[in-house]
């Protein structure tokens, strides 16, 4: 269907004209009666083939005149009342005209339904090319997220590598921290310690063997003085580098004698409780409680201006606990959590959990602080 021609077939025209022509002649000369509306009805389907709406209308048009001259200039037959004949004609006016309108009628509807449903199609192909272009975009961004996450992906992975070789680099250092300290300590002790000792009796042997003069005997006394301070110097930074009686003695008797120790210096005065430790206790662990304890009672001295403090070590079969707690000035843990500045908290955690303990930090300003740690043993969870 061509909808934008205006002309209609050139045949369609010939056929009704002449169909049209011949029935007005025969509707002139014959006593059509009733046949007339029908025969005429035939032009006007043939119109109605034609796309365009004015044409069946116009031909329509066209037959109704046809059909009133007919009736005016036909043959008047006797005996045929003139209400029949109007009737009659009236009659061939409405066949004519009610087909065409009800056909056209039904075709405009049809027209606007097609339309609608062209339009209808249009838009869904429109809207199927939008569906089709978002889909794209988001193929391509999710394409997109997908790498963006591999690469962060590799960067975490290359972070928590780092992290765990820095973590077996610190274990190591404190590893090698601690042998070095307790060789440095052996060296001490056992060389550098006896040989001040034997100076000492030397001096005392040659102190004696002189000849008494006061001069020399009083410097001689000075000199065994000195030497036997030094050699308690000694002994002392022996102890403190590693404390032999914490591998002869055990976790508990070091500790005290630390504490004494610390008591003395400082004059703060700690309390030290312990209880079903097992015995014996495993070097690392014991070394590891010593150090945190060590640490943590450095702490009080430093920074919490306490008068007292507390060490608790209790021991169960799963393992140990240790608690050092002072009542002083406290602090807020969430601010001192820089690894390089916080060196003391970093190695008591790098200890702790190089045998699988963890610590815990309890304090708050005005508070007090208390250092907790746990230390599964062998063959336990932490
Ligand atoms: N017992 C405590 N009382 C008050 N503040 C403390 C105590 N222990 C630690 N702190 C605070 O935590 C910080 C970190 O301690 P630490 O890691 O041992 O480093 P350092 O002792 O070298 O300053 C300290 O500088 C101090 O402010
Ligand atoms: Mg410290």
């Amino acid at each position: 269907m061509n909808k934008t021609t205006t002309i209609p077939d050139p045949r369609l025209i010939a056929a009704t004209s002449t169909l049209a022509a011949g029935l007005f002649v025969l509707d002139l000369w014959l006593p059509l009666g009733v046949a007339v509306g029908v025969l005429y009805w035939g032009v006007v389907l043939i119109a109605l083939a034609s796309p365009q709406r004015w044409f069946p209308l116009t031909v329509t048009g066209a037959c109704s005149i046809l059909i009133i001259v007919g009736a005016l200039l036909g043959p008047i037959h006797s005996g045929v009342p003139l209400w029949m004949a109007v009737t009659n004609r009236l009659l061939s006016l409405l066949v004519i005209w009610v087909p065409v309108v009800v056909f056209l009628e039904r075709r405009r509807g049809v027209e606007a339904l097609r339309r609608a449903y062209d339009e209808l199609e249009r838009r869904v192909e429109e809207r199927t090319a939008e569906l089709v272009k978002a889909n794209q975009a988001l193929e391509a961004e999710i394409a997109e997220r997908k790498r963006a996450e591999a690469s962060l992906w590799e960067t975490q992975h290359a972070l928590e590598q780092n992290r765990w070789q820095l973590r077996a680099l610190a274990a190591q250092l404190l590893t090698a921290q601690d042998d070095e300290r307790r060789r440095i300590s052996r060296e001490l002790h056992d060389d550098l310690n006896q040989r001040l000792a034997m100076l000492a009796v030397e001096i005392e042997t040659f102190q004696q063997r002189l000849p008494s003069s006061k001069l020399i005997a009083e410097k001689l006394r000075s000199l065994h003085e000195q030497v036997v301070e030094l050699s308690d110097d000694v002994r002392h930074l022996a102890y403190q580098f590693h404390p032999s009686i914490l591998d002869d003695l055990g976790l508990p008797i070091a500790l005290q004698r630390y504490i004494e120790d610390f008591s003395t210096r400082t004059g703060i005065n700690v309390t030290l409780v312990h209880k079903d430790l097992p015995d014996p206790l495993p070097q690392d662990i014991a070394s590891c409680l010593y150090r945190v304890a060590q640490e943590s009672l450095g702490n009080v001295a430093k920074h919490a201006h306490a008068s007292h403090a507390a060490v608790e070590l209790l021991g169960s079969e799963t393992g140990v606990r240790l608690s050092v707690r002072d009542s002083g000035v406290g602090f807020d843990p969430t601010k001192v959590k820089q690894p390089l500045i916080c060196l003391g908290f970093t190695s008591m955690k790098e200890r702790v959990r190089l045998v699988n303990g963890r610590l815990e930090v309890k304090s708050s300003p005005g508070q007090g602080t208390e250092v907790r740690i746990w230390i599964p043993l062998a063959g336990s969870s932490p």
